[in-house]
């Protein structure tokens, strides 16, 4: 390529500017309603301290292996994640892992944007000063009435499509990123207010407890395996969301720094998130298994016990509302680039059809408490099949092809100079150990997790 024609590429494609950019920006895809809604409910429906625990493994030995492996993908390649794998093994099926991804993101989307529904929904209630009360009965009467109603269910899923998509086609991204940005640090902020609340609540020891003191005996395959989920889940892995990101990183990011970076920040949000919860789960007499509904029945009655409950309310549940936007992005993303540079769509007509599939699919998830909570496949509303299979099985299978791919196709060589920066980083021990766990360990272990938690050994 010439140098006028490198140049030309080089401003064609958008790239992240800073290196603190890149951290922020690959943050606010990650951080979202895994860490303020399901790491909480998945703890508190697992058992509490093993569950967090076999999490950290998890994220550590799945998680952030998959993440640098993605990472290094993308920048290597500069691609989206199908074209990436084409890139990297022309003429070869692995483009079908890509593929795969675009299928996740939606079915991820379908569930996501009712959860993030009954967040959009409760900065009104909050506002409105229903949900105030400290009394497990009327909380969760009041989360009961919003997912029991059919129009509630589906019209806020619609808000959220809508708003999901204007941002989109606006193509104002950096604008809500720059926003994302600069929010994130006060949910951080706000987290740290409520957990001292819930904290110091009378009886809240039980909860500290039941986060912190690991009993072993309940943990099963099953259970592994949803906390290897959960790993995926969080840092936004398992399905080419971290190549795209990759693959505006710059040249001389330290990229499996700047992963670490990322995954203990992420970790940070969600033990805020369980401080927050759990203390005041056991202080109010709610139920740690209550399930999807944890968040939504336990955050207003701690709100409503601390002074300018209401207030704080509303703004803890707007800065939800914006970090789960950041991450919606970041997955509605995936299929409109697609669609946009596969089959030549203006990313309005992708966008529009993206959505409209969207609250297609997304109903079945909106309706799963009303008019078809009595529909279940292998014995889940289609809610919950939504959320298990994306989490348990499509990440996992995704990351697995994709470890593969880095430890067994790729070589070492190649790894080496790309995570290296062109030998400009001296860190080869760090890019020996990744190797290591990202050709064997990961895959063994994902192997296993999925077997065995799917009941097949
Ligand atoms: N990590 C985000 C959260 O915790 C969700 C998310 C965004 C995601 N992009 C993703 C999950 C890609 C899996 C894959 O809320």
């Amino acid at each position: 390529m010439s140098i006028a024609a490198k140049g030309k590429a080089a401003i064609a494609r958008d790239g992240f500017a800073t290196r603190l950019g890149v951290i922020t920006a690959t943050l606010g895809s990650a951080v979202g309603l895994g860490n303020i809604w399901k790491f909480p409910y998945l703890t508190g429906a697992n058992g509490g301290a093993a569950f967090v625990i076999i999490y950290l493994a998890c994220t550590l030995l799945v998680g952030l292996p998959v993440m640098i492996s993605e990472l290094v993908i993308g920048r290597k390649t500069r691609a989206n994640a199908i074209t990436a794998f084409q890139k990297l093994a022309p003429r070869q099926v692995w483009w079908l892992v890509g593929a795969a991804g675009v299928l996740s993101a939606f079915l991820i989307l379908a569930f996501y944007t009712e959860v993030a529904a009954w967040v959009f929904a409760y900065v009104l209630k909050a506002i409105g000063g229903g949900i105030l009360s400290t009394s497990p009965e009327v909380t969760s009467a009041a989360f009961g009435g919003l997912v029991s109603s059919p129009i509630q269910s589906l019209v806020w899923q619609w808000v959220v499509l809508a708003w999901v998509s204007i941002i989109i086609i606006a193509g104002v991204s950096k604008g809500i990123e720059a926003m994302t940005k600069r929010l994130l640090p006060l949910l951080f902020i706000l987290l740290i207010i409520v957990g001292i609340r819930s904290l110091t609540l009378p009886g809240a020891g039980e909860g500290l407890t039941f986060l912190l003191k690991p009993d072993f005996s309940k943990v099963t395959g099953a259970t592994v395996l949803v906390a290897m989920g959960l790993s995926f889940f969080k840092l936004s892995v398992g399905m080419g969301t971290m190549i795209t990101y990759g693959s505006y990183f710059r040249d001389d990011q330290n990229i499996p720094g700047t992963a670490t970076r990322v995954m203990l920040a992420d970790l940070l949000v969600s033990m805020l998130a369980g401080i927050a919860i759990f203390p005041a789960v056991f202080a109010f007499g709610f139920q740690p298994a209550a399930g999807p509904s944890l968040l939504f029945i336990t955050i207003p009655a701690v709100f409503s016990s601390m002074p300018l409950g209401s207030v704080f309310m509303v703004i803890f549940f707007i800065l939800t509302a914006i970090a789960a936007t950041g991450a919606m992005l970041s997955l509605f993303e995936v299929p409109v680039a697609y669609l946009n540079e596969r089959l030549g769509w203006s990313r309005l007509k992708a966008t529009l059809v993206t959505a409209i599939a969207l609250a297609v699919i997304g109903s079945t998830a909106a309706l799963s408490n009303s008019l078809l909570a009595e529909f279940k496949l292998f014995g889940m509303t289609m809610f919950d099949l939504l959320d298990y299979l994306t989490s348990n099985i499509l990440l996992p299978v995704g990351g697995l092809f994709i470890c593969i791919f880095v430890g067994w196709k790729w070589g070492f060589k190649e790894l080496k100079q790309a995570l290296s920066n062109e030998g400009k980083l001296e860190n080869g021990g760090i890019v020996r150990a990744f190797f290591a766990t990202a050709k064997i360990i990961t895959p063994v272990l994902v192997f296993i997790v999925l077997l065995s938690g799917l009941g097949v050994i």
